[in-house]
């Protein structure tokens, strides 16, 4: 059926050239200071302007680091030039719970006289990532924006993606907008400081893309999750490269970068995962929650969608080897857990859409939720914690 088009109307599709530069260094404000250095491009004949912002947590843990990007600035003396001091921040998720620091970053950045063509240089976790980059996105309409992703899970996941919010309403990422960054540096040196805790908050976003894109990937995580837990570097690292590329793909290749269409694929397990960490009050972190939500909906895809019990059970057994506790009390609060659906399907409008598991690397997108099956599967999850192994036992047989 040709629709009616009115003869007055033009509609005229069209699409906009962007890139995305990735780039991963060993010690990006030492030795490899020209990688950061080779995207700052000069504007016309003047040098770049470039303004830092650190998350509070890494500069305390690392006091040398305001030191170190005075240096990087001297390094580089007719190339680039500092707009203001080094800005610190709140790291965590306050700094996204707090409009008034939002308002803040944009009285910095309006004093330092940024415009589109100067540079906000974020450094931290992904919180921190998330707050300066919206506030980056909406000064003049989009001030370029490089990201230095300090947690593995940002390195991994969220530092690739082109979103970027804070929280309103006592809503996650309520205010927020679409926008491809300038350039992200996956660094390995930040990682040094980071908490055991932090450290595998990013590999249950690992073993969320390898499920949803690569069950070769998805081995070898379950292979090397000891490892990894561990902090073995020479294990964790390649894994973080392998999904911050899988996730570069999906954005530049996947065809819906701006997530326009019905079904978020990337969101495999999210549902829940967002829910427990407002549940929680954000005792969870999100890295945590997402453990416990791809947990919960692999099994749930066991039951209903036909995913092998043995590939589910492989799963959970990754997360549990990589160190995430896949029990949390809230769980038990179905009412308010499954508000978390609603939620879900209203910020994207539209129908509910989910994905879920037909296999290892087999992704399907279901637009229904059997609540029942919804509260067994986290039943199952709880006794494989108790077991500690298997799903089939707690199914009795
Ligand atoms: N934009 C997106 O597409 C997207 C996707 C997924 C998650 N997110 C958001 O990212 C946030 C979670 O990010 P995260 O998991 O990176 O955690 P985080 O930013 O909350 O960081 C965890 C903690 O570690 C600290 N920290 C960070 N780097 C450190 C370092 N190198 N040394 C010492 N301490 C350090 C932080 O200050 C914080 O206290 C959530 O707000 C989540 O909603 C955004
Ligand atoms: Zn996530």
């Amino acid at each position: 059926m040709t629709a009616h088009r009115h003869p007055d109307s033009i509609d005229v599709p069209f699409a906009v050239a962007a890139m995305h530069r990735l780039r991963f260094t060993g010690d990006v404000l030492g030795a490899d200071r020209e990688v950061l250095a080779g995207v700052l491009k000069p504007s016309g004949d003047r040098a770049a302007r470039v303004q830092f912002w650190l998350d509070g947590h890494l500069a305390t843990a690392r006091p040398d680091m305001v030191e170190r990007i005075e240096a990087f600035y001297r390094a580089f003396p007719n190339g680039i030039l500092p707009a203001g001091n080094v800005q610190i921040v709140p790291g965590g998720e306050i700094v996204k719970n707090d409009i008034h620091i939002l308002e803040r970053m944009l009285k910095v950045f309006h004093a330092a006289d940024l415009d589109r063509r100067s540079y906000v240089v974020v450094i931290g976790g992904g919180a921190v990532l998330d707050a300066v980059g919206f506030a980056a996105a909406i000064a003049h309409r989009g001030i370029r924006l490089v990201r230095l992703p300090t947690t593995t899970l940002s390195q991994a996941d969220s530092g690739i993606g082109v979103k970027n919010s804070v929280n309103l309403f006592g809503k996650k990422n309520w205010i927020g907008t679409f926008a491809v960054p300038w350039a992200v540096i996956n660094d390995a040196a930040l990682l040094g400081t980071l908490s055991d805790r932090d450290f595998i908050c990013g590999f249950s976003e690992s073993v969320k893309v390898s499920l949803l894109k690569d069950a070769a990937l998805f081995s070898e995580l379950c292979g090397t999750a000891g490892r990894i837990r561990r902090r073995d570097l020479a294990a964790a690292l390649p894994m973080i490269r392998a999904s911050a590329k899988l996730h570069l793909d999906h954005i530049t290749k996947g065809g819906d970068p701006f997530e326009a269409n019905e079904a978020r694929p990337l969101d495999f397990g999210h549902w829940s995962a967002h829910k427990l960490e407002t549940m929680t009050d954000f005792a969870l972190r999100h890295g945590e929650a997402v453990a416990i939500g791809v947990a919960v909906d692999t099994v749930y895809s066991s039951l209903v969608h036909g995913l092998p019990v043995s590939d589910a059970e492989r799963v959970l057994r990754c997360l549990v080897e990589l160190g995430f506790s896949l029990s949390d009390a809230a769980l038990w609060n179905a009412e308010t857990l499954f508000e978390g659906l609603e939620e879900f399907r209203q910020h994207l409008g539209g129908r509910l859409t989910l994905t879920m598991l037909r296999g290892v690397g087999d992704p399907i997108d279901v637009h229904e939720v059997d609540r029942e099956q919804m509260c067994a599967a986290i039943g199952r999850v709880a006794e494989f914690v108790r077991a500690d192994g298997s799903l089939t036992s707690a199914a009795g047989g």
